[in-house]
């Protein structure tokens, strides 16, 4: 098969390039999926740059952790009957030197997720970590129903379901984004409100929109910059979950916080508690089956060009990024 692969961390196009190598094995417990698309997260694209750690795991690594094939073969003793059956697979290089960068891969077969008939493969590739991250996300923000959520980064990967699920569960979202193209995204998955966070003051904008209550949850994907206005942009006893942030550290102000009863919650979808897990994996599944989210639009590269599709997510993509297999 053919495979993406980095054996040093570094600048895309300096380390990674498409290599031939053995179709992987299936071992107990496992399944193997021939990869339709792998799906371009920040995080893998981080990890190839040496940003989470400078350190190689392992000599040598295929990347990404998103993906949507078919079943070609599963381990001993497993029933055959799931071969040919269309999935989505999840966390697939976490923990692991072998993503869905490649033409096969072998995984546990709780990280392989039947594909309802209604969803592409492009679907499937695009929802592993944006869509299980959203959804959590959503669930840990508690009822939602007549309450107010802010979600910086509406148009982004993760955002944009967020806003649609949380949108969906009853609340008013108010997004923030960097521009026009990134507000008219934000509309489009269903935000209610939107404020530019670059040209207007974000903390003054949502007590103003929100009768001078704060918002009841934020679904953040930049607590470095956004925690030092948490104190304003939350409602008293109010909850910040924070997937996502621009810098190593944050600076909460300790004082409002701590008058307004704010909750922060942090998480990371690659480890999610095994009933979160479960419950994101059946909420998720049943999403697709109803068929009534959408989907952003993509960006789909090669193979051959796995170092452009991380730089496309690099420079901030405004589409999810795909790689065709
Ligand atoms: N905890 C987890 O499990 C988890 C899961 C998925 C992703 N993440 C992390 O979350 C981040 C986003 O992932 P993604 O896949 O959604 O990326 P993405 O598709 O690139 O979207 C990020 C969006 O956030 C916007 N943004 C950045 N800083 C912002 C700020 N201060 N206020 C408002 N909007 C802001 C970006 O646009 P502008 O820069 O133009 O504003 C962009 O639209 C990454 O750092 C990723 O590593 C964490």
């Amino acid at each position: 098969m053919h495979a993406a692969i980095y054996r040093n961390k570094g600048p895309a196009a300096e380390v990674l390039r498409v290599a031939p190598r053995p179709l992987p094995d299936v071992r107990a417990g496992e399944v193997r999926v021939k990869l339709a698309f792998s799906g371009v997260n920040p995080s893998d694209v981080k990890s190839r740059a040496g940003l989470t750690s400078k350190a190689m795991d392992w000599p040598e690594v295929i990347p990404h952790s998103d993906g949507a094939g078919v079943i070609d073969a599963v381990g001993p003793n497993m029933a055959p009957d799931a071969i040919g059956r269309r999935v989505w697979l999840f966390n697939a290089q976490w923990g692991r030197a072998h993503g869905t960068a490649a033409e096969y891969v072998a995984l546990p077969a709780q990280q392989v997720v039947p594909l309802p008939d209604g969803a592409s493969f492009e679907v499937g590739a695009s929802i592993g970590i944006p869509l299980m991250t959203a959804f959590h996300a959503v669930v840990a923000c508690g009822s939602l129903h007549g309450r107010t959520v802010l979600v910086p980064g509406a148009a982004g990967s993760v955002g944009w379901y967020a806003a649609q699920l949380a949108r969906q569960a009853g609340a008013r979202v108010i997004a923030s984004v960097s521009g026009d193209e990134k507000a008219r995204l934000a509309r489009e998955a269903g935000a209610d409100l939107v404020v530019n966070y670059k040209t207007e003051d974000l903390g003054a904008r949502v007590r103003a929109l929100t009768g001078g209550r704060g918002a009841d949850c934020i679904i953040d994907v930049d607590a470095a910059a956004n925690v030092q206005h948490y104190g304003e942009l939350l409602a008293f006893g109010g909850k910040a979950v924070i997937y996502g942030s621009g810098g190593a550290h944050i600076p909460a102000p300790f004082r409002p916080l701590i008058m307004g009863f704010a909750t922060l919650y942090f998480f990371i979808v690659y480890r999610l508690p095994a009933e979160a897990l479960r419950h994101t994996i059946d909420g998720v599944t049943g999403l697709l089956e109803r068929g009534t989210l959408k989907h952003p639009a993509v960006a789909v590269y090669d193979l051959e060009q796995i170092a452009a599709a991380h730089e496309r997510v690099e420079q901030g993509a405004n589409a999810k990024v795909l790689v065709r297999l």
